[in-house]
């Protein structure tokens, strides 16, 4: 079997007293999206911050491509190929869209020179690959007259610029409405069409059904379900789970879908 892109083995994170994350197993392999759920404080920000390399683990290990990593941090994941979009955080809105997509990796021209023109035509490039189809908007747009679901594919446009292999997207719909969720998911089948891989946060189980290969629900720093979504046949099957988790049986018992 082919290694995966990214594993975390036996991964628990404390904050003093608070155990975030406990024995935590997860991967990612290549091309593949992987929808986050659970509750408010399940450890699903804890999680992604521990793969973008923005927070580290109390204990357990870190495989990236079969190979063990040591001191695992932001600026090596971006160099592995993680890409992580922040909430609020992920992109300057006074600043046009070509601005964002090649901020911190400008093109230099001859006598480094901003090579503004290759810049403008690789934005726009980018833009119609992702499926920005609004005819409204070129690469010198300002971010902050996009809608939230643009700004998300503006982050996703940065991603593959900087030739990610795997896009963090930590709770991307929150706050849009139905339409701007679907542009978010178009973004997000485009980035996987070029195989690309996707973790995406959400507390919408109808779009983690929607979108995820897999599906990874966290329940108090533990995960209880990690299920392909070839396995499930409704959400309602999801839902289900979801809420006796809400009263364990077994608590923190992983348990499979019968
Ligand atoms: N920097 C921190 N210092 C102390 N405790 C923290 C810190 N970050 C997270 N925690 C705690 O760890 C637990 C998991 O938090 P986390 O943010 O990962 O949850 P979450 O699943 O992302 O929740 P939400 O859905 O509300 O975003 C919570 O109890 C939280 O209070
Ligand atoms: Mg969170």
């Amino acid at each position: 079997m082919a290694d995966h892109l990214i594993e975390l083995r036996d991964i628990t994170k404390r904050y003093g007293s608070i155990e975030a994350l406990a024995g935590v197993e997860f991967h990612v392999d290549a091309g593949e999206v992987v929808g986050l759920v659970g509750d408010n404080g399940a450890g699903k920000s804890t999680l992604i911050k521990i793969l973008a390399g923005a927070v580290r683990p109390s204990s357990g290990e870190i495989i990236i491509r079969g190979r063990p990593v040591s001191k695992w941090n932001a600026a090596r994941a971006r160099a592995a190929g993680i890409e992580t979009v922040f909430q609020d955080r992920a992109l300057a809105v006074q600043q046009s869209i070509v601005r964002n997509i090649f901020m911190g990796s400008e093109l230099a021209g001859p006598f480094g020179w901003l090579n503004v023109k290759r810049e403008l035509a690789e934005a726009d490039r980018l833009m119609r690959e992702i499926g920005f189809t609004s005819k409204l908007f070129t690469p010198r747009s300002i971010v902050g007259q996009l809608s939230g679901g643009e700004r998300q594919g503006v982050a996703m446009a940065r991603a593959i610029h900087k030739r990610a292999d795997l896009i963090i997207l930590d709770e991307p719909t929150t706050a849009l409405s139905l339409a701007e969720t679907a542009k978010v998911f178009h973004f997000v089948r485009h980035v996987r069409a070029r195989g690309c891989s996707v973790v995406f946060i959400d507390h919408n189980i109808h779009h983690v059904f929607d979108i995820a290969d897999r599906v990874v629900v966290l329940d108090r720093g533990r995960i209880v379900l990690e299920a392909e979504r070839s396995e499930l046949t409704t959400v309602e099957e999801l839902i289900r789970f979801m809420e006796q988790v809400a009263h364990p049986v077994r608590p923190g018992g992983r348990r499979t879908l019968e």
